[in-house]
């Protein structure tokens, strides 16, 4: 496949035109359940829009579906990353979604948005879905590397400020949710790039402060906003193989 290729289309059909083993890197935030509507009612592919599914089992079913096929076209070097926020049950839709980054889009409760009736249940509970994904990624052969906390909103103790900025909420019962999590499975347990990045041999390639999450906006401040050139010793940290973000 050429780089810098955009195909559009619905992520099962199209990946299933894909040749096995011949993707690097997989990064995807496909949409929470039952959150958020993103094509019009009339539209010819709405029943293929994910996160329309009447039940959690059944959204977890479609994710799985599309999921094998990302597997089947990864090579066996490659990595696949997962970010996915969670949300509370409530007595009839799923609402209470504020903290979670899809609730800054437009719109917060899909059956509320299409007019359908649905009760998810598990009523001021949180629905623990990205938890249920991965477990559901594990029993299906993926290994689950690192669960890494995508943190939208930290208070550094040392300036006595915060920095970033989560969704404010009204709620007045619980916390407001300032993070989501990012999932890194591979395929196989050796020769993913990513797979070794904390080893001894590789201590050059990924030095020990450019492997914590919060960093990466830090370097694109100093290097990238900057226009200076990023050391290719702090690109390795991002690349996998001829892939990188
Ligand atoms: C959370 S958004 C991801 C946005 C994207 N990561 C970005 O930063 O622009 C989820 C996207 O998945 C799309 N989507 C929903 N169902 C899909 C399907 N069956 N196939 C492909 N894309 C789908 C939605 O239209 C939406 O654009």
């Amino acid at each position: 496949m050429p780089v810098n290729t955009i195909i559009q289309g619905d992520s099962l059909e199209v990946l299933k035109t894909f040749e096995s083993e011949s993707v690097d890197c997989v990064i995807t935030s496909p949409p929470y359940f039952a959150l958020r509507s993103y094509l019009p009612k009339d539209h010819p592919d709405k029943k293929k829009e994910i996160g329309s599914e009447n039940s959690m089992q059944e959204h977890i079913e479609v994710l799985m579906k599309i999921f094998k096929e990302l597997k089947r076209v990864l090579k066996p070097s490659g990595s696949f990353w997962l970010n996915y926020g969670d949300s509370y049950g409530t007595g009839s839709g799923a609402g209470s979604r504020e903290g979670t980054k899809q609730a800054t889009n437009k719109g917060s409760n899909y059956y509320e948005e299409e007019g359908k009736p649905q009760q998810i249940g598990f009523e001021k509970s949180l629905l623990m879905l990205p938890e249920r994904i991965a477990l559901a990624l594990i029993d299906d052969g993926w290994i689950l590397r690192q669960k890494i906390c995508w943190a939208k909103q930290v208070y550094f103790h040392k300036d006595k400020m915060t920095k970033g900025s989560a969704m404010p909420t009204s709620v007045k019962d619980r916390f407001n949710t300032t993070f989501e999590y990012l999932y890194h499975f591979s395929k196989n347990n050796s020769g993913s790039e990513w797979y070794h990045y904390g080893n001894e041999p590789n201590k050059e390639k990924f030095p020990q402060k450019w492997r914590v999450w919060n960093t990466l906006p830090e370097i694109f401040r100093t290097h990238c906003w900057q226009k200076k050139d990023i050391p290719q010793k702090y690109l390795w940290a991002f690349m996998n193989l001829d892939y990188y973000f």
